[in-house]
């Protein structure tokens, strides 16, 4: 009789059961990453964050920078409701997607890479000062002024183009970014610290 490992119906069945363990193993990681990745849950703050103020630490423990939500800091002077703070955040979102923006940026670590990611692009420092430059009075509206004429603005090294953004598509791309800025990415991007000029 042949051994055990030399029979076909052996490794019939062996392949039967690691695909059958595996699909089972594949749905409890999907569930795993899904239950992680919804907002308002895990590591992916609900929409009404933008009312409050973003920060972005070192973390001893984990090693890593991570957003830290501190007090309010209501985007545009105005504190939205969860759903008023959806809606504004998904006309953001869905004008980034019409404006193509990762065709030059990563969102996420998705796209492309001629100009810097946007995870974080709310926390730059660099708004601060673009306040004198759009003759604004806050972050968002400095920020949102940049976005709406990109090429008024030449602080940066390479200039971005203008996109014939509205006024409001600004506001709510603003609203988008500032959301995104809060989650927590596991440190990414490694090299972006909005306090470097502090040290
Ligand atoms: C054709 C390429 C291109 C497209 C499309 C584009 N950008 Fe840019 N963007 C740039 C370049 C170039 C810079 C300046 C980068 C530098 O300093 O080198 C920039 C800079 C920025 C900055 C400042 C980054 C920071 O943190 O200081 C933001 C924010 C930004 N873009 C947002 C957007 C958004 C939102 C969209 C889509 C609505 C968009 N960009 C579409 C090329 C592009």
């Amino acid at each position: 009789m042949e051994p055990l490992w030399q029979r076909e119906s052996f490794w019939r069945k062996a392949a039967v059961f690691v695909t059958a363990g595996m699909a089972v193993v594949l749905l409890l990681l999907t569930f795993d990453s899904m239950a992680k990745s919804a907002v308002g849950k895990g590591r992916v703050p609900s929409f009404a964050v933008i009312n409050q103020e973003i920060d972005y630490r070192f973390d001893a423990g984990r090693n890593m920078r991570v957003p830290v939500v501190a007090g309010e800091q209501p985007l545009f002077g105005k504190r939205l409701s969860e759903a008023e703070a959806e809606a504004m955040v998904s006309h953001g979102k869905k004008t980034v997607q019409a404006k193509n923006c990762m065709d030059c940026h990563t969102l996420l670590g998705n796209g492309a890479y001629y100009a810097p990611d946007l995870t974080k692009a709310w926390l730059d420092p660099q708004w601060e000062g673009m306040q004198t430059l759009t003759a604004t009075d806050s972050r968002e509206a400095a920020l949102a002024a940049f976005l709406e004429h990109p090429s008024h603005y030449p602080t940066q090294e390479r200039s971005m183009p203008e996109l014939k953004i509205t006024a409001e598509e600004a506001r709510a791309v603003v609203a988008f970014l500032k959301w995104m800025s809060a989650i927590d990415t596991n440190g990414f991007p490694a090299n972006f610290d909005p306090h470097a000029e502090e040290k």
